[in-house]
């Protein structure tokens, strides 16, 4: 069907089973072990309910916000995914359009499948990229530099030059993990030409980790400090302990005194999607933990979220408790891959759409109009 015939963006995620390569659909979808984080992520959300305000006249309104002072039209943001021209040719370059077109942030991922020129080179004017790292810099964007600290210091440079605007850490990707529909479709399919090939390799994943850094520590964050003067980003933190130790790295280290900026560094919630750590909790969970036990830290670094969001009442609830914005992930991987940037572009109409919806009905107009008293777990609210 076409983009326009699609309504949610499970439907994509539907055509995306039926049409992907079955290795592109396996390494897409795939999740660690048991996959219970996976499907945790989304069941999370459906536990969270809205408490909605009536007669609150929300006949003018906006999406727009900012993140780590970077405007966005709307509160969300394409996280970075690797290999986009798994499911299309023009891969990662379809995300950046459709992000221009919306006025919204992409994180270009470290293991892109476009090279950095190709990405850049597709901006519409200053349009907002980020680049995310994996690891102390060994990544398949980098496989032309050495694999030593001055070249990690160099393709710092180089994002910074090419006019990214912030680097995005990713730190939940300690180790391998077992992505379990992607080393099934390995054992029965061919990797494609693109891809770095290993004798034993267990499938996508596996193929293109060869790059990732098992050694990583707080050290690192001052690392790449010291090389770029671009804000930070730390994705993948899980508990309120490292929230506090990311606010910790941040005013002792350089972020705070090297950007002039009130609110950097920011940290977010993921898990990788599922992918990494199988029983961690739920990145909505814990941002409601945070929300409960320490609400002094989103007056301290802008906090979001990613994993399991899949429709706008989703992106609302993490606004009410807090998030300055929410990321996903397949889903746009999915749309690219059905229908390139067309499909891209849908999935962000139909986000627009439904966030807009869902604000109105619970009378508020503008995301900073949302509160934490506006959400909570589901059932009897006295106790
Ligand atoms: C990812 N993710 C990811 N994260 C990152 O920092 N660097 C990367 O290269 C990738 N690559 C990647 C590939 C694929 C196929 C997926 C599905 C995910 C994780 C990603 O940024 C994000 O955290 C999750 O995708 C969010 O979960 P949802 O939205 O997919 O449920």
């Amino acid at each position: 069907p076409e983009a326009d015939n699609l309504f949610l963006l499970e439907d994509f995620e539907h055509w995306a089973s039926q049409v992907l390569s079955k290795t592109a659909w396996a390494y897409y979808r795939s999740a660690a072990d048991e996959e219970r984080t996976f499907h945790e992520n989304r069941d999370a959300f459906r536990r969270y309910f809205f408490r909605p305000r009536i007669l609150c006249g929300a006949a003018e309104g906006s999406l727009e916000t900012s993140i780590i002072g970077i405007q966005s039209s709307m509160p969300l943001f394409i996280s970075p995914t690797a290999m986009a021209r798994l499911g299309h040719p023009l891969g990662e370059v379809n995300l950046t359009r459709a992000a221009s077109q919306y006025g919204v942030v992409q994180m270009i991922s470290s293991n892109s499948s476009c090279t950095l020129e190709e990405i850049f080179d597709a901006r519409e004017g200053d349009q907002p990229l980020m680049f995310q790292l994996a690891s102390k810099f060994k990544c398949r964007v980098q496989l032309y530099l050495n694999r030593d600290r001055s070249a990690s210091a160099a393709l710092l440079k180089k994002v910074e030059n090419l006019g990214a605007k912030a680097i995005v850490f990713t730190v939940d990707m300690a180790w391998d993990s077992k992505r379990t529909l992607d080393v099934r479709a390995k054992a029965g399919a061919s990797m494609p030409s693109t891809i770095p090939h290993k004798k034993n390799g267990g499938g996508v994943a596996q193929a293109i980790g060869g790059y990732q850094d098992r050694n990583l520590t707080w050290k690192d964050i001052s690392f790449i400090r010291r090389h770029t003067s671009l804000p930070i980003i730390v994705k993948g933190v899980q508990c309120i302990e490292d929230v506090q130790l990311c606010v910790d790295h941040g005013v002792e280290g350089v972020i705070l005194a090297s950007h002039n900026t009130k609110s950097a560094p920011l940290s977010r919630f993921s898990n990788h999607g599922g992918r990494q750590a199988d029983y961690s909790p739920a990145p909505i969970d814990v941002l409601y933990e945070v929300r409960t036990l320490r609400p002094d830290l989103f007056e301290k670094i802008d906090i979001m979220i990613d994993g399991g969001i899949r429709c706008g009442a989703d992106v609302v609830k993490a606004l009410a408790m807090g998030a300055k914005a929410v990321g996903l992930g397949r889903p746009f991987l999915y749309a690219n891959g059905t229908h390139g940037e067309e499909g891209v572009s849908r999935v962000l109409e139909i986000l627009q759409e439904e966030i807009t919806n869902t604000m109105r009905n619970i009378g508020v107009s503008r995301v900073e109009d949302l509160k934490p008293e506006m959400v909570g777990p589901a059932g009897p609210w006295i106790t």
